[in-house]
C-alpha cells in the first residue's frame, strides 16, 4: 500500500471534528505561503472560450476523440446547430440533417427542443452528433433517450458534456447541467442498456484552470495536456454504438 492510499484510509477513520481540530493545529503551524498571482489575478477571463487565443481546450480533446472514430461518422447523420462536425469528419456520409431549438438557424432542417418527445423520428441516422448541447435541455433524460433511439441499428451517438466549465454567456437563461463521470455514466447505463459504451473524461486543474481564464491549447505543452486527473473533469467524450441486432430504438426497461 502506498502513502496516499495509507493516508486516505486513516483518514476515512478519523472523526469529522477530530479532523478539523487537526487541520486547525497544522495551518498554526505552517501557515500557507504567500501565492504569486501575477496575470492570473483577474475578475474576467482573457477570452470567453479560449477561440481568439487557439483551439478551445474542449475542442481539442473533444476533436480528437471523433477523429480516433471517424468510420462511425457515416451514412445519414445529425449534428446540432451546423454541419461543421459531420464536414470535418464524415467518411461516405450520404446526408447531413441538423436540429436546432433556435428557429432562426437557417440550415435546421428539424427545429425543437430534444427534450420534448417527437422532435426526432425514431431508428433513422447512422450517426448523431449531439456536441456541447446536453446542458441546456430541461429534460435531460427525454432529451438522452430521444437521441438513442433515433439511431439506427449499428448507429453511433457522440456526445460531448461539460464538466467543470463555466456559464454560456450567451444562452445563460437555458444553461442547466453539469456532469460528473459517474453520473454521466448513470445516465448512459439507464438510457442505453448493454450498448457498446466509450466514454473518456479530459482534463486536470491546470487545464480547467487555463479554460476559465479564457486560454486555449496553445497556451500548454502537450505533457500538460495530456494528464487526466479524475478530480479535475473538463469535459467527457462518449460514444454509444447501438448493437445490428439491437430493438429498434427502446431504450431499457422501454
Ligand atoms: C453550443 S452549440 C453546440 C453545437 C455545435 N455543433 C458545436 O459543436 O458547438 C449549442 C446549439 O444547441 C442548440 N440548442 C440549445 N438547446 C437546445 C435544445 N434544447 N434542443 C435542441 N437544440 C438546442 C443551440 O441553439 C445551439 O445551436
Amino acid at each position: 500500500m502506498n502513502l496516499s492510499t495509507l493516508k486516505k484510509r486513516l483518514s476515512a477513520r478519523v472523526p469529522m471534528p477530530a479532523k478539523h481540530r487537526a487541520r486547525r493545529a497544522l495551518r498554526a503551524l505552517a501557515p500557507g505561503e504567500p501565492v504569486d498571482w501575477g496575470d492570473l489575478r483577474r475578475l474576467r477571463p482573457f477570452t470567453t472560450w479560449g477561440i481568439e487565443r487557439g483551439t478551445p481546450l474542449e475542442r481539442y480533446y473533444v476533436d480528437r476523440f471523433i477523429a480516433a472514430r471517424a468510420d462511425r461518422v457515416t451514412g445519414r447523420v445529425l449534428e446540432v446547430g451546423a454541419a461543421e462536425y459531420a464536414t470535418r469528419f464524415g467518411r461516405r456520409v450520404r446526408s447531413v440533417d441538423v436540429l436546432d431549438v433556435d428557429p432562426a438557424n437557417r440550415i435546421a432542417t428539424r427545429v425543437g427542443d430534444l427534450g420534448t418527445p417527437g422532435v426526432l423520428e425514431a431508428d433513422r441516422w447512422d450517426c448523431f452528433l449531439l456536441l456541447f448541447t446536453l446542458q441546456y435541455p430541461r429534460d435531460l433524460t427525454t432529451a438522452l433517450a430521444q437521441s438513442w433511439a433515433c439511431l439506427a441499428p449499428g448507429g453511433t451517438l457522440f456526445l460531448a458534456v461539460p464538466g467543470l466549465t463555466r456559464m454560456d454567456p450567451d444562452n445563460r437563461a437555458n444553461d442547466r447541467h453539469r456532469f460528473t463521470p459517474v453520473r454521466l455514466r448513470e445516465l448512459l447505463a439507464e438510457t442505453c442498456g448493454d450498448a457498446k459504451v466509450e466514454v473518456e473524461t479530459y482534463g486536470n486543474l491546470l487545464v480547467v484552470v487555463a479554460y476559465l481564464l479564457g486560454l486555449a491549447a496553445e497556451d500548454l505543452r502537450a505533457d500538460e495536456l495530456a494528464v487526466a486527473d479524475p478530480d479535475f473533469p473538463l469535459v467527457h467524450a462518449a460514444a454509444i454504438t447501438r448493437r445490428r441486432d439491437g430493438r429498434p430504438g427502446t431504450p431499457p426497461g422501454g
